[in-house]
């Protein structure tokens, strides 16, 4: 006969579709069938450079990221984005990468590089503090639960002639200059000429380098009173230290640390005492320890159903994938975590080589994130 099929290898055949295509809970207990095996891998992947240039999709970025999906739009591979960029809250960032590669995008899986300054929320909570960068820097504090935060945007608005050059920058419009006001009258959340500053936060690349150097030395001289005798540093923390990154442009961009660079060299020429900060985002190994923890987190959501979860036991995964195109920060940062950690070089961003990178060779080179994908996808047997 030309169809003659045993039970038991449709079944198996069964559960090896299922295993492969649909990783996602179902109503197991009802199911004749065992529920499947927990995935063995994770993947995280940089955004900027990998995923998109500036905002649009580059590498095949949605296709891609769609083949981690069931066709029921449900996750069946873990995966999370792991930027050193960042500007708004996570819920937010969620949404818009959801648009854009037309998926559904948990907020859980989108860590940024200001992500881990929730962890300082007990030291911090109520003090003043002050956030830096482009995007919404004081909702993402806010957020994350910080009371007394105001944006270098708005604190520098109090200070009246505290940018001597603000005259001259004539691309700040009257819209700008009229939402400011708003904003200054309506929730000051602290007293800037009595309360001193004691953190500052750099979220995401600064925006007016000027003002923001000068601001920021202001605050960190004096204590935290601009204008004031000198004082102790307040607390600094960046959110990475990116010397370049790659945007729209065909060329790499000055990142975040340009600008730390810039603002410490200015610093220590002006000030007795050197700068004092810390640095966050990859390289640095605690955010891949981090990032392996999160992807248990998805894995377990992904396994709601009581049987399929080992209460209180870490998920184990053989390998992690960090798919980036920064050389210096990502694939330096898989290699100094160690296993799981398997590094894949993309050549849509910051590298653009023929061969590997010299100093930090990645463990697999390719094109595209969907290349990337695509090799992750067949060496671990997954159509
Ligand atoms: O500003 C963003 C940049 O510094 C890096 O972003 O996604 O390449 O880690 P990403
Ligand atoms: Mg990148």
């Amino acid at each position: 006969m030309r169809f003659r099929f045993s039970v038991s290898a449709v079944r198996s055949r069964a559960e090896l579709l299922r295993s492969q295509l649909d990783l996602l809970p179902r109503s197991y207990s009802h199911s004749p069938f065992p529920p499947p095996p927990r995935p063995s891998f994770g993947i995280a992947f940089d955004i900027d450079g990998v995923i998109i240039g500036g905002s649009a999709p580059i590498g095949g970025s949605p296709q891609a990221i769609q083949r981690l999906y069931a066709r029921d739009g449900t996750l069946r591979i873990p995966f999370l984005f792991l930027t050193n960029g960042g500007g708004v809250p996570e819920s937010k960032r969620a949404s818009q990468l959801s648009k854009l590669l037309g998926v559904n995008i948990s907020p859980l899986q989108v860590v940024q590089g200001h992500t881990p300054f929730r962890e300082l929320l007990n030291r911090f909570e109520d003090e003043p503090i002050v956030a830096v960068g482009k995007g919404e820097p004081d909702t993402v504090m806010s957020e994350y639960g910080f009371k007394k935060v105001l944006s270098i945007d708005e604190y520098a608005t109090y200070f009246p002639d505290i940018d001597p050059l603000a005259p001259f920058k004539s691309w700040i419009t009257n819209e700008t200059c009229n939402k400011k006001s708003a904003t200054m009258s309506v929730h000051p959340s602290y007293d800037v000429y009595s309360e001193r500053v004691k953190g500052v936060f750099v979220i995401s690349d600064p925006v007016d380098w000027s003002r923001d150097i000068q601001v920021l030395c202001d605050i960190l001289r004096t204590g935290g009173l601009p204008g004031q005798e000198k004082g102790d540093q307040p607390a600094l923390y960046f959110a990475s230290d990116d010397l370049e990154y790659q945007a729209a442009f065909p060329a790499e961009r000055l990142g975040m640390g340009a600008f730390r660079i810039a603002l410490e060299s200015i610093f220590n020429t002006v000030n007795d005492s050197p700068l004092k900060y810390t640095s966050y985002g990859k390289p640095n190994p605690f955010v891949f320890k981090n990032a392996e923890a999160v992807l248990g987190k998805i894995v377990s959501t992904m396994h709601q159903n009581k049987e399929m979860t080992n209460k209180g036991q870490a998920h184990s995964f053989s390998t992690l994938y960090m798919v980036g195109d920064n050389p210096k920060v990502d694939i330096n940062g898989a290699r100094k975590a160690g296993r799981p950690w398997f590094s894949v070089l993309t050549r849509t961003g910051v590298f653009k080589g023929k061969d590997n990178h010299a100093q930090f060779p990645a463990d697999l080179v390719v094109d595209t994130v969907e290349e990337a994908v695509d090799s992750i996808l067949k060496k671990e047997g997954i159509e």
